[in-house]
């Protein structure tokens, strides 16, 4: 049976359903049979009997201050654990789209009566779209993490998420708890940041902490146990967003104890991290935060970001300005350049200051005789501010009040030489206002990883906002920006999907989900290359804010 405990929503947190296709009825979800789509009858499609939603707990959080009267669903924790169905399709699906959308993200900011601060704070929500003959099916479920499970079991918060720690009752258990720290056992495993499907078609849900790592069903949304590293290679972090091909699994795992990154590769049907190479950190007293980094066909790239890991602030009992990093200017920003093959490090430059959550692409740049002369790499750049971090805090995001609060972003472009030169360049790789100054969330043609490409989808800006609320493609050759936006919805990471066989970088279909103003939401689909939209799936209600998915072809 599925304890409700946990998912008690404050009504405020709620926003009526707008859909006029679905009804309940004795725990059943129906989708009427008037809605015909490519002329298949979209017939009663049920559900098992869900839990149902519960009146509000009151007011007690981190942030104590009381939120509006309507907040809107993205920020919202999710409805209820599950649900499972098919969706109404407004316009046409391409048959060609054959494979289930993962996505992942923090949806239930609350546990009990206590609400937690930031967006990263959240227990992971898992929503999959299985597109098969041009019909949609949906589900949303939780994601059983051994922190989602305590908190539902004790109804508190048991384990370290990004800003919160739970309140120990007694001074032994405080002490307790800050040991757990040093062994890692009182850090989170709540996986709620990404999904990757591994080249042997495991699917692996990822956060930033490594027993974060948690394996799953694509298509029920099972849990399926912990994702067990065979080997020995410790550390209790990793970057929430490995580079996974077909062929191989490579991250980076920071050095918090002699400042440096491992660069590992895990290779399909394996456990077992193999070491490729290590980078010693140039500056700092810890190393960068390290959320992605690129890649190029032959080489890593691993940032050195001046944002840096901090051991203080891991054990503080409350948040601190930056939560777990802090801000080193002084300690410069650099680029290193590892070839995958020998481990050897080809370059490292220092560069301008930079922030970035999310690496784009990198490729390599050579001359005519091929003779390899740079690597650029792209990421979504906040102008070296680090006030994003704030700017996601759950408060924040739930108060706009209509004030242009979004920091300024960028497509960040850097260019590594790699004549021996010391020195890197980092330039905005077209004019921000093409995109609202907003950047962030990003996603390729996965066919392009690592080379010279053209096209990035990512979340813009349409101001006045307090949150990227456009889906934008950025065409990296012409300069120029196509924006998608409806007012008041917030679109999720937009993820785009070749069409098996194409030849054209852009030629697929982008897929997002929509969270709207008026509670409900739904599953957007744009024509890659002309980003006009093809077809919307409208949910049975709206869903949290989610992060970043993958995509499991179907059998
Ligand atoms: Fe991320």
């Amino acid at each position: 049976m599925i304890r409700n405990i946990s998912l008690q929503v404050p009504d405020k947190y709620f926003n009526p359903m707008a859909s006029d296709r679905f009804s309940e009825k004795k725990g059943l979800v129906a989708i009427r049979k008037r809605d015909v789509v490519r002329g298949l009858t979209v017939t009663n499609v049920v559900t098992p009997p869900l839990p149902k939603t519960s009146p509000p707990p009151p007011q007690k959080s981190g942030d104590r201050r009381d939120h509006s009267s309507h907040v809107h669903v993205a920020w919202t924790s999710v409805r209820q654990e599950r649900w499972e169905g098919e969706l109404v399709v407004d316009g046409e699906i391409p048959l060609w789209l054959n494979g289930t959308y993962l996505r992942n993200g923090p949806g239930l900011w609350h546990i009990g009566d206590y609400n937690f601060r930031h967006l990263f704070d959240g227990y992971a929500t898992l929503v999959k779209l299985g597109f098969r003959g041009g019909r949609v099916t949906f589900g949303h479920r939780q994601i059983e993490s051994e922190a989602y499970k305590a908190a539902k079991a004790n109804n508190k918060l048991c384990f370290r998420e990004f800003s919160e720690v739970p309140k120990p009752d007694t001074f032994l258990a405080y002490v307790g708890e800050l040991a757990g720290l040093f062994s890692g056992s009182s850090l989170t495993d709540n996986a709620n940041t990404g999904v990757v499907r591994l080249g042997d078609g495991r699917v692996v849900c990822l956060t930033e902490t490594q027993k974060g790592s948690i394996r799953i069903d694509p298509e029920t949304l099972d849990t399926l146990g912990k994702f067990e590293y065979s080997d020995s290679l410790g550390g209790l972090i990793h970057s929430a967003h490995p580079v996974v091909t077909e062929t191989e699994f490579l991250t980076l795992l920071p050095d918090l104890v002699s400042p440096g990154y491992l660069v590992v590769r895990m290779e399909p049907g394996s456990n077992e991290r193999k070491v490729i190479g290590r980078v010693s950190c140039r500056g700092g007293p810890a190393p960068g935060w390290v959320h992605s980094f690129p890649v190029t066909e032959h080489y890593v790239v691993v940032p050195e970001m001046p944002l840096r890991y901090c051991a203080q602030n891991l054990l503080r009992a409350e948040p601190t300005p930056l939560y777990k990093f802090e801000w080193h200017p002084e300690s410069k920003g650099f680029l290193h350049v590892m070839c995958k093959k020998s481990g050897k490090i080809v370059a490292s430059v220092e560069v301008p200051l930079f922030v970035t959550f999310h690496f784009i692409n990198a490729y390599e740049e050579r001359d005519e005789e091929g003779r390899l002369t740079a690597i650029v790499a792209d990421c979504c750049e906040h102008n070296a501010d680090t006030t994003i971090l704030d700017k996601l805090r759950l408060q924040n995001l739930r108060s706009f009040n209509g004030q242009d609060v979004l920091p300024d972003a960028r497509v960040g472009r850097f260019s590594i030489p790699m004549d021996g030169s010391p020195n890197g360049k980092l330039e905005a790789a077209l004019d921000p206002n093409e995109h609202g100054r907003g950047m962030d969330m990003c996603s390729i043609n996965p066919a392009y990883l690592g080379k010279n490409y053209r096209y990035a989808y990512a979340c813009g800006a349409h101001r006045p906002c307090n949150f990227p609320n456009t889906i934008t493609k950025i065409d990296l050759v012409e300069k120029k920006a196509k924006n998608w936006y409806e007012e008041g919805s917030v679109p999720s990471e937009p993820f785009f999907v070749a069409r098996p066989g194409a030849t054209v970088e852009d030629d697929g279909v982008v897929i997002s989900m929509i969270s709207e103003k008026n509670g409900g939401g739904y599953a957007l689909l744009l024509d890659g290359s002309t980003f006009e939209e093809i077809a919307r799936a409208k949910f049975p209600y709206g869903l949290p804010y989610g992060l970043h998915g993958c995509w499991v072809p179907n059998k």
